[in-house]
């Protein structure tokens, strides 16, 4: 090759490598959600749904320092955080009502008066990880502190320097904004903030955040809050399977935080709940006091076999595969070639269920294996075209498949 020719050829390769860089300027700076362009948030978490504790579904605003230190010990001392529950996630109410001259947020003197960054050296110290909340509007939803907007560059730093890992971001006094234009604002200010933090968009599933989020957020609220009662609860999980084909490893359909152990369900509504959680790839978010639990509520919690199934690195979310009034079967594949396939029987009676292959993307003649994931047992005969079991009312059985023949 002559020295010309040489020089051409490399000119040619860094001019391409300047054009290719300007793209990618261009993306950052351009990018909006209608355009089918690059991620927005490319922070690289969740890549398996976020678990861990929220602290509104028990306490409300009812919150301060001591009890969110007392919940991280319990999180360690239960065992929980060694099955995967490590976001420690302060919601609305930590802040006071005005911010500081600098317009800082200034954590509320009367109940953290340690202040935020002390609780996450706190947490970050045992293993854990410290989320914390605010809003896309004015102010947050308790009206008891400012929102973020025209705020976001300002607070997403103030997270990032007190060592926040999640930020669950509300959708109160928003002005009659869009959330398309209010959240991708925080989104961008994050990613400028110069630490990973995990972005949950609470916009209440209004303007089908499914359909654009998946650039914007790590999860999405798919619906209005969870009550702690059983129609509320399979109302939103109704409400959150519509979207399951959206779901994907890096940003999740969030049907809200669990009730599990807040006392408003049955045990079996319970175990309804967090099943259906978990085969949704739904954040694993406990809504209880940690700690004050009961075995009931502890076993349901820690079933690792169902934990597993939220965590399956496939990343996709079950389905209802098929409805027969009050009874339904819902399926998702797993890694492995496994399928998991939930019984839900919404009726008032004891009845019998049955999973057909053909409704859960199995071939009819497989054989598989099926295991119990509430029993924890592998089922003696090996079912090859259906599965039967009898499922009590307001209860539901769960297996994983693996084929074997
Ligand atoms: C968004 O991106 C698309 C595709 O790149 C572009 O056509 C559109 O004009 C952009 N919209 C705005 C508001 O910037
Ligand atoms: C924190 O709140 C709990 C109840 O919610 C209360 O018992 C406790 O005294 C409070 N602690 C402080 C330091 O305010
Ligand atoms: C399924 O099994 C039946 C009965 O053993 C057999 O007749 C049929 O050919 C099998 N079908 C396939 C596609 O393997
Ligand atoms: C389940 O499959 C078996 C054959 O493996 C068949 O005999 C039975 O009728 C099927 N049950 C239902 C409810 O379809």
């Amino acid at each position: 090759m002559g020295g010309i020719k040489r020089i051409v050829l490399i000119l040619t390769a860094v001019m391409l490598m300047l054009v290719v860089d300007a793209g990618a300027g261009k993306d950052r700076i351009y990018n909006n959600v209608s355009g089918e362009r690059r991620n927005l948030l490319a922070n690289g978490l969740g890549v398996t749904p976020p678990m861990g504790w929220n602290s509104w579904n028990h306490f409300g605003c009812n919150i301060n320092e001591s009890t969110i230190r007392e919940t991280a010990d319990a999180i360690i001392s239960t065992g929980l955080a060694k099955l995967g529950y490590k976001y420690v996630n302060i919601d609305d109410c930590w802040a006071e009502s005005t911010r500081d001259k600098q317009g800082n947020f200034v954590a509320k003197k009367s109940t953290f008066p340690s202040g935020i960054k002390a609780l996450a050296d706190y947490v970050h110290n045992k293993g854990l990880k410290l989320g914390i909340y605010t809003d896309s509007g004015s102010m947050t939803c308790s009206k008891k502190m400012p929102g973020s907007l025209g705020y976001e560059e300002q607070d997403a730093k103030t997270f990032a320097s007190w060592g926040i890992d999640y930020l669950k971001y509300d959708n109160c006094y928003n002005e009659g904004i869009k959330p398309t234009v209010r959240y991708p604002i925080m989104t961008k200010a994050l990613m400028n903030a110069g630490r990973p933090i995990f972005f949950s968009l609470c916009e209440w599933g209004d303007m089908h955040p499914a359909l654009w989020a998946s650039k914007v957020g790590n999860s999405w609220r798919t619906t209005n809050d969870i009550k702690d009662t059983w129609l509320s609860m399979m109302y939103i999980a109704d409400m959150n399977e519509v979207y399951a084909d959206y779901a994907r490893p890096g940003g999740w359909n969030d049907p809200d935080m669990l009730e599990v152990g807040n006392g408003g369900m049955t045990n079996d509504e319970y175990i309804v709940h967090f099943s259906i959680w978990a085969i949704s790839k739904a954040p694993l978010l406990i809504g209880c006091d940690v700690r004050d639990v009961s075995k009931e509520t502890f076993n349901i919690l820690t079933n690792r076999e169902v934990i597993a199934v939220n965590q399956d690195r496939l990343g996709v979310q079950a389905k209802k595969v098929r409805m027969e009034g009050d009874l339904e079967v819902w399926a998702g594949p797993l890694s492995g070639y496994r399928v998991v396939v939930l019984l839900v029987n919404r009726g008032p009676a004891t009845s019998l269920m049955t999973a057909h292959w053909d409704d859960i993307g199995l071939h009819p003649n497989t054989t598989v294996m099926a295991r119990d994931l509430w029993l924890h047992k592998v089922l003696r005969e090996r079912p090859v075209g259906n599965l039967s079991a009898t499922v009590a009312s307001h209860a539901c059985k769960m297996f994983v498949l693996r084929p074997v023949s």
